[in-house]
């Protein structure tokens, strides 16, 4: 039989850790986030002129160290970047490699501010905020069910979360999830009081 691939062996490890019951995201983190991570990373990388491997295996590993530790979360881009190293290394990838797979997790997220140097992390970066523009369903769930929010706090943290992704894209993937961020605003615009107060014709029935 032939010996797994790298990419087939960092599948079965993140794929793993994901369907861990430690994993305070639930599964959904795999099928939902990181396969759609990795594949507009594929897509992204060749408009971009980036190394498609680097971006894949960054793609695959960039939400590894949260997804393992649930305390890791705030830092999981410094903690993912360290322990992606250690692992390649143990797998045998060579140095410069790793260093540019390092660079791209640490540098992955839309809360901290921190320079992407290379095309493979604004790669990278773009493709973990078109994951998050294209799966809204998964940022619901995470809110409401995994966190427990209520809706309009809900609301308001995956419209901000939105917001933050947006931000994030660089300018050709804006030109590819323009109309889906559009949709996913529209999706969750509302008025944060709601209408209680208003004399509308269901409160009338009602009387
Ligand atoms: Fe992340
Ligand atoms: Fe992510």
């Amino acid at each position: 039989m032939q010996s797994p691939t790298l990419i087939q062996t960092l599948e079965a490890l993140v794929r793993e850790a994901c369907a861990s019951e430690r994993n305070l995201f639930g599964y959904g983190i795999w099928t939902h986030h990181i396969v759609t991570v990795v594949h507009h990373g594929r897509r992204l990388a060749e408009h971009l002129g980036a190394d498609p491997e680097i971006v894949e295996i960054a793609a695959l590993l960039h939400d590894y160290a949260g997804i393992k530790d649930p305390h890791a979360s705030k830092e999981h881009h410094i903690q993912g970047a360290v322990e992606a190293g250690d692992l390649l290394r143990r797998l045998g990838y060579p140095e410069d490699k790793i260093l540019a797979v390092a660079n791209c997790i640490m540098s992955h997220r839309g809360s901290v501010e921190l320079e992407r140097t290379s095309r493979e992390a604004v790669c990278l970066a773009s493709t973990d905020a078109m994951a998050h523009i294209e799966q809204v369903p998964s940022l619901l769930y995470l809110t409401f069910v995994r966190l427990g929010m209520g809706i309009d706090e809900g609301t308001t943290w995956v419209s901000e979360k939105l917001e933050r992704s947006w931000r994030k894209l660089c300018p050709e993937a804006k030109v590819l999830m323009r109309e889906q961020y559009a949709a996913a605003r529209l999706l969750l615009a509302r008025n944060a009081t709601g209408y209680e107060g208003q004399n509308t014709g269901l409160t009338m029935a009602l009387d």
